[in-house]
């Protein structure tokens, strides 16, 4: 047995944490959010923005994220703590678990009330609502949902309640061996859907729209918001992968047919960051025909994107709403992986400092969270137009998150990894990898991520000053 253990578990294999990291990247921000706000800031050139910052920024940072939970082998806070004291400084480096905990907080008090949208629209899709709907009555449907606070409610709290019990029970056993099944059939799903939204709706209005790049389309503020979203679709910058890879062992013995010695981090990092940007651009996919096929619905039209278009498109396909009930399921499947990942590292830390029985950290916490959660409620009807610096709680939350806490959470791992730790540490915990690529992926963790980050943060402010 590997005496490196922390007491929150450890995965069987390389495969479990690989799933278990996708499961928690790919989710709503995927499926949801990508759509919308690609929708929002013009298509081409804020795709290609949103690309680039995978690549340079998100990629670097998520395989120093899963190094530091490794090497710390405990909870954000508690591996951030023992990693500053090993590299004798200060204890406030901490703090980036700190702001992971109030991230995880936040995202998931609106993660929990979308994803509950999803679910109220897997009953409509199985009673047949949608059946030959046209934009106008789909548009109802949506607008009907956001004013009924009970229900919106309702759902917020059943999601919630699904995600609690799952962490309550240990995320270790169950999730690596549910994401096994689950990625491969959303894989599959979104594979036919892309295809028949093709048929049906404007596939080269959509590939346009998503691929041509149109500079004059994008502001500054679009910019940040690209930026903000590959830290939200990789689950950066808050901790939840680094204690994902705190429940990662050094090496796994041969007779599990893996290898032995360090596990190779780089690739793992590589192929749970391919499997996310591919479901997103396969969401664009399916839902952008649709919308250019309907002159009614705007590709700005917000969070309410998905839940337009679709029932349309399923509306009036063949089995539609046999297909349409298994997306809205599978939606609901992939934001619990991702919900699971919000409250698991505040859950492990709790565990670790005041073994608490598990269950009734998680319920306690998830009481804080369903509580915030009515704040992005609210947000469509009630308080809708009580603004906080122009916008809605819920725009506030995810701005503040997104754009804010999650980049800044990034910046301060890459000049942790980057910076502080010894170079020959680093090095050694990186584990197997082809020493050209570790070069560059060192040089641009240390330069490259921190400046541009830094850089979009500058300019977003000047332009927000001048503005
Ligand atoms: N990545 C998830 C999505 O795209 C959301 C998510 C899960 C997340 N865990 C996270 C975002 C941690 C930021 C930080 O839907």
């Amino acid at each position: 047995m590997d005496l490196k253990q922390g007491i929150n578990g450890q995965w069987r294999n390389r495969w479990t944490f690989i799933l278990a990291a996708a499961g928690s990247a790919v989710g709503l921000g995927n499926i949801w959010k990508f759509p919308y706000i690609t929708g929002e800031n013009g298509g081409g050139a804020f795709v290609l923005v949103y690309l680039v910052c995978i690549a340079l920024i998100g990629i670097p940072i998520m395989l120093a994220e899963v190094m530091l939970g490794r090497r710390g082998r405990m909870s954000p806070i508690n591996a951030m703590l023992y990693l500053s004291r090993e590299s004798k400084v200060s204890h406030w480096w901490s703090g980036v678990g700190w702001s992971g905990v109030m991230a995880g907080i936040f995202i998931l008090s609106f993660y929990s009330v979308i994803a509950g949208w999803a679910l109220h629209y897997f009953i409509l899709a199985l009673s047949g609502e949608f059946y030959q709907i046209d934009a106008q009555a789909s548009g109802a449907v949506f607008s009907g949902l956001l004013a009924n606070v009970g229900g919106l409610t309702l759902w917020h709290t059943i999601f919630l309640l699904v995600t609690l019990s799952i962490v309550a029970a240990g995320v270790v056993k169950g999730l690596g061996v549910a994401v096994r099944y689950i990625m491969p059939l959303l894989f599959i799903l979104m594979g036919i859907l892309v295809i028949y939204s093709a048929i049906v709706g404007d596939f080269f209005a959509a590939f346009h729209f998503l691929f041509d790049f149109n500079g004059q389309a994008l502001k500054w503020e679009g910019v940040l918001v690209a930026l903000g979203h590959a830290f939200f679709t990789l689950s950066l910058g808050m901790g939840a992968i680094m204690a994902y890879g705190a429940y990662l062992p050094d090496k796994f013995s041969a007779t599990n047919g893996e290898i032995t010695g360090k596990i190779s981090l780089g690739k793992t990092v590589l192929i749970i960051a391919a499997l996310d940007t591919i479901v997103a651009l396969m969401a664009g996919l399916v839902i952008f025909p649709i919308v250019f096929s309907n002159p009614s619905i705007e590709p700005s039209a917000g969070p309410g994107l998905l839940f337009v278009s679709l029932p349309i498109a399923f509306g009036g396909m063949f089995a539609g709403s046999f297909f349409a009930s298994l997306f809205f399921f599978l939606i609901f499947i992939a934001a619990l992986s991702s919900a699971i990942s919000l409250i698991e590292p505040t859950v492990a830390w709790l565990v670790e400092v005041k073994q608490w029985p598990r269950v009734k950290i998680t319920f306690l916490l998830g009481a804080i969270v369903w509580i915030v959660g009515l704040g992005t409620v609210f947000s469509f009807n009630i308080w809708s137009d009580l603004k906080i610096l122009g916008s809605t709680f819920f725009d506030m939350l995810d701005f503040l998150t997104a754009n804010i806490m999650l980049p800044l959470g990034g910046l301060l791992i890459a000049i942790f990894v980057g910076w502080v730790m010894k170079p020959s540490i680093v090095k050694d915990e990186v584990g197997d990898i082809h020493h050209g690529y570790y070069r560059w992926w060192y040089m641009i963790l240390r330069y490259l991520s921190p400046i541009l980050l830094a850089l979009v943060f500058v300019i977003t402010l000047i332009n927000k000053l001048g503005s």
